[in-house]
């Protein structure tokens, strides 16, 4: 759990965004391409893998667990499945680093093997809440210990097989429904889940790729245990989430045309552009088309007038990491915006309600946190809203990267301190923010 050393970011003011970039690997669908292909028979050959650090967390857990991968160079990463009976005991605790998905799909594979296994993390990790995993597959019999709730977690050995539960989730979590599919591959019967909102859907997606039947029944899903997986191919989208800082910032900053390439839309990622086009951005979807399983696109967005909106509730979970760039969205639009429903945002790689108004309230920005979301009066009507201030990210990686874009209608500098984690999701960034014309560059320290 070494740290690497902290960075920050100063970004100069004013600019527009013009050209064409693809932004990384979908980080979602990256941490699911490393676990299914682990546990296939045969070779998972993935291209377009996320080689940012929560990504990698995932490979190296699988390696630790026996599995033999080769990877990433240039995106390509090769996994030589072991089957779903070939896992190994790991030789010491397994690191997630920053990465939720990572411990949370990986809680729900480990309860169903026959050796013990230990979870850690960082900092941020380690106070994030586990019983959401943990309590549905106790209820399958597995055997889990945490602290408080929170990481380190320890998962015992389980004996026989687990039992298949039909669990109604209370949040809307794409993660804990993956966790629960996952153990539901180790257990006795139909595993049943039913989501009380729709959330991304590639668990579901990747398993049905790897030649396991799962059905899909309006919220629920239900898939039989003791299927073994085939080998196949992936090709991996870019990352809908790390488009939405370009979105947001081709939206505020005038005379911006940005054209971003095959990003992945599915519908259960696209709240963003739902979002942002219900405030007036000019978004267009071009060269739609199918990659393996997974709809993408090349995403224009030219520079707007927003206007705020009552962000509908129940495009929430589709647009759930997205909200530190809407933040900002709504604080550059025409009027007020108003978020409900988002107090999962609470418990993300920070609290993403708090820092986001403090970051936004030190840029001069008229906010107002909610126990579930934000009211923002935007300041649209002025060429340039947001004051020179130095703001923190809380070492979060979304939080930093939407604040760096304020800067396109900041008065002056905006200074981002703790940014190092910006590589847990998007490696890269500052380059290709450059390319398109964000004065962004990192210092060392912060
Ligand atoms: C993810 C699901 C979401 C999201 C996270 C990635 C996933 O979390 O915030 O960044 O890959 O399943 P929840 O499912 O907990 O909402």
């Amino acid at each position: 759990m070494n740290s690497p050393a902290k960075q920050s970011f100063h970004v100069a003011p004013g600019g527009r965004l013009i050209g064409r970039l693809r932004v990384p690997g979908d980080k979602s669908i990256s941490h699911r391409s490393v676990i299914l292909g682990a546990l296939a028979d045969g070779v998972t050959r993935v291209s377009g893998f996320l080689e940012g650090a929560d990504a990698l967390s995932t490979r190296d857990a699988l390696r630790a667990l026996g599995v033999r991968i080769e990877g990433p160079h240039e995106g390509r990463l090769e996994v030589h499945g072991v089957g779903v009976d070939g896992l190994r005991a790991a030789p010491g605790a397994i690191d997630c680093g920053n990465a939720g998905t990572a411990m949370r799909l990986l809680i729900g594979l480990l309860s169903g093997q026959p050796f013990a296994s230990v979870l850690v993390g960082d900092e941020s990790l380690t106070r994030r809440p586990m019983r959401r995993v943990t309590e549905p597959l106790a209820a399958m019999g597995a055997r889990i210990e945490t602290n408080n709730g929170c990481p380190p977690v320890r998962i015992f050995p389980a004996s026989g097989s687990l039992r298949a539960i039909r669990y109604e989730m209370p949040v809307a979590s794409a993660q804990v429904k993956s966790a629960l599919l996952l153990a539901g591959l180790y257990a006795e019967g139909v595993t049943e889940v039913r989501e009380p909102a729709p959330t991304r859907d590639h668990t579901e997606r990747m398993l049905g790729g790897f030649g396991v039947s799962l059905t899909r029944d309006g919220p629920w899903a239900r898939m039989q245990g003791g299927q073994r997986l085939r080998a196949t191919d992936i090709d991996v989208p870019g990352d809908i989430s790390s488009a939405a800082f370009f979105l947001v910032g081709a939206s505020i900053a005038a005379g911006s045309d940005l054209t971003l390439e095959h990003v992945g839309i599915n519908p259960t990622r696209t709240g963003v552009i739902d979002i942002l086009r219900a405030m007036g951005a000019d978004i267009t979807l071009e060269r739609e088309r199918e990659v393996g399983g997974e709809p993408v696109a090349d995403l224009r967005v030219r520079g707007a007038q927003l206007r705020g909106i009552d962000v509908p509730p129940e495009l929430v979970p589709l647009a759930i990491d997205e909200f530190p760039a809407l933040f900002v969205a709504a604080a550059c639009a025409r009027g007020r915006t108003v978020i409900t429903g988002a107090e999962e945002l609470r418990v993300k790689e920070s609290d993403r309600i708090a820092v986001m108004a403090d970051g936004l309230a030190a840029l001069g920005a008229r906010v107002a946190p909610t126990p579930d979301g934000m009211v923002i009066d935007g300041r649209g009507d002025e060429p340039a809203p947001f004051a020179a201030a130095t703001v923190n990210s809380h070492g979060d990686h979304r939080i930093a990267m939407a604040l760096s874009l304020a800067a396109l209608r900041g008065s002056g500098a905006i200074e981002i301190a703790d940014t190092t984690n910006v590589a847990t999701s998007f490696p890269g960034f500052v380059a290709l923010a450059q390319g398109c014309g964000l004065a962004v560059s990192t210092r060392a320290g912060g």
